[in-house]
């Protein structure tokens, strides 16, 4: 694992993009791994600038979201859907039919995983996975206690993901109980990976991660076990390192 620290939100927000513009300038094509969230935000600030800019275009792109909340309408103003519009894709030219999220409210949660899955194993490989970091350690939706072999699944969402994430909601009581996430198996199998993380509140889980003890109690540990991952840290988050 390779680890990078910046100054502050912005400067590891610019060089993330820098590495997503990288890639895209080696391969038009490319397929990008999206995380939701507040640490991807001012990445998606920068890619959107780059295409009002820079000239940036994400019109060969495909996106793979990570994971919606279960019960969640893609109109729903809360869900992942609607987050990605608002925050990256009206800003882009990534064509609609490129974007994919799990479907929050699926007919058979079990159908969708399969079906999400495949698309995974069909579009993919993800040339370059963007991931946050849950203060629990989780990665996606893949909360402690998630085993390394989990393929896109139906979780149910820790009390304390559900307390970080009432911060989006009226209260804690509106956060979905459940989620569709990508599992660690399917995340491990993208080329690259950046691993973002800001702010004092991430402090913890980043020494915990630098511990490098690999176990489901940690799952941002199995990252341990991909040989081109990228930690990108700020100052704050990087806290409580030695
Ligand atoms: C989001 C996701 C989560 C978040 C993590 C950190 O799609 O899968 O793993 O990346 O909970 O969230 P923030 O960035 O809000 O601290």
């Amino acid at each position: 694992m390779n680890v990078h620290v910046y100054e502050n939100f912005d400067t590891l927000s610019k060089e993330a993009a820098k590495r997503v513009e990288e890639q895209l300038a080696e391969k038009k094509a490319s397929v990008l791994g999206l995380a939701t969230g507040s640490t991807p935000i001012g990445l998606y600030q920068k890619m959107s600038e780059g295409v009002k800019k820079r000239g940036m275009s994400y019109r060969y792109v495909q996106t793979i979201n990570l994971d919606e909340y279960l019960g969640l309408d893609p109109a729903h103003p809360r869900s992942y859907h609607t987050f990605m519009e608002e925050h990256l894709f009206k800003h882009i030219d990534l064509p609609e039919a490129n974007r994919h999220l799990p479907n929050g409210k699926p007919g058979s949660v079990e159908e969708e995983c399969l079906r999400y899955e495949r698309l995974i194993d069909s579009i993919g490989p993800i040339d370059l996975q963007i991931l946050g970091l849950g203060t629990n350690g989780h990665i996606g939706f893949n909360e402690p206690g998630t085993a390394e072999d989990e393929e896109t699944h139906c979780v149910q969402l820790a009390d304390s993901t559900r307390e970080d994430n009432a911060r989006f909601f009226g209260s804690i009581d509106e956060v979905p109980t459940h989620a569709i996430t990508m599992g660690i198996r399917s995340i491990l199998k993208s080329k690259e990976i950046l691993l973002l993380a800001s702010g004092k509140n991430k402090a913890e889980a980043v020494k915990t991660l630098l511990e490098k003890k690999v176990t489901k109690e940690f799952p941002a540990s199995f990252l341990w076990n991909h040989d081109n991952v990228t930690l990108m840290v700020d100052r704050e988050a990087y806290g409580l390192v030695d």
